[in-house]
């Protein structure tokens, strides 16, 4: 892996853990960070061995609070606008044909929260504080905040925590349905680990195509997502991935899924 200036990157067998290393700063997403984690996700796109990814962030106060105010001074609009829809790390993310599992162990904030969304799966630490405050800013989300929460936890909530910028406890979040779990601090990373690990198991072929199925339900109509996911599950049916999961339980052992 290339040795990034914002970024620990480590594999631990087929899962690789990115971790956003600005802990002074609360991991705050300046536009290096923002490059760098797209540049991390390209060389973890193409490495086979690597089935799942983990992002978080370091120390023990912040995943990440957001994006880097003091970079928006003197900022104009423009330039904001090539940030945001240039290379996106959100986009990166959102479209990375592997699971990508956000492992939340503190303030998650604005553009940490929409990073976080961008992510498959959350798992938050108990200690985990989440919102979106840009309006205490002056501005509004960006980095997909208004369309990922909304779309996460609907209209009511996504509108009260955007409009008050407020923070949410982690319980809070899980009963949103904005986190998948909540576990104590403690056992945080053991914990994301386990489910990285079970879910590595799975097929990469079938793991890519249930990510890019779910993700089409909140990008179309139902007929067209139905129609998307018969196309990719007749999909399933050129894999041998397929071959070898109908195979093994038709054997009673367990599937070795290549990613073919
Ligand atoms: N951008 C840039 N720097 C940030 C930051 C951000 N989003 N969030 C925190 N930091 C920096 C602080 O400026 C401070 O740096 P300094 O030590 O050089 O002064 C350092 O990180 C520690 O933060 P601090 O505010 O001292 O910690 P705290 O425990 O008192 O408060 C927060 C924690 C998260 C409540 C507070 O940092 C905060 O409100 N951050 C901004 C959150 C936000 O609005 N995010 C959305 C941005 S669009």
């Amino acid at each position: 892996m290339a040795a990034y200036e914002t970024l620990i990157v480590e594999r631990r067998g087929r899962v690789a853990v990115i971790t956003i290393n600005r802990p002074d700063k609360l991991n705050a997403l300046n536009i290096k960070t923002r490059e760098e984690g797209a540049a991390a996700l390209d060389e973890l796109r193409e490495d086979a061995e690597v089935r799942v990814v983990i992002i978080t962030g370091a120390g023990e106060k912040a995943f990440i609070a957001g994006a880097d105010i003091a970079e928006f001074q003197g900022r104009t609009a423009v330039t904001q606008r090539d940030v945001m829809t240039g290379r996106s790390l959100f986009t990166a993310i959102d479209t990375f044909p592997k699971p990508v599992i956000a492992m939340i162990n503190g303030f998650c904030l604005g553009g940490g929260n929409e990073l976080a969304m961008a992510c498959d799966l959350r798992v938050a630490s108990e200690r985990a504080k989440f919102g979106q405050p840009e309006i205490n800013l002056g501005i509004i989300p960006g980095g997909g905040g208004t369309q990922r929460l909304t779309h996460l936890v609907g209209e009511t909530r996504a509108m009260e925590l955007m409009l008050t910028g407020d923070m949410i406890d982690a319980q809070t979040a899980h009963q949103l349905g904005l986190v998948n779990m909540v576990v104590p601090a403690a056992d945080l990373e053991a914990k994301t680990m386990e489910l990285a690990n079970r879910i590595a198991e799975k097929s990469p072929v079938a793991l890519r195509l249930v990510k890019e199925a779910v993700k089409t339900a909140a990008r179309s109509s139902l007929d067209e997502g139905l129609r998307r996911e018969i196309d990719l599950f007749a999909l399933c049916f050129s894999s041998e991935d397929k071959d070898e999961g109908v195979k093994a339980f038709l054997e009673k052992r367990k599937p070795d899924f290549k990613g073919k």
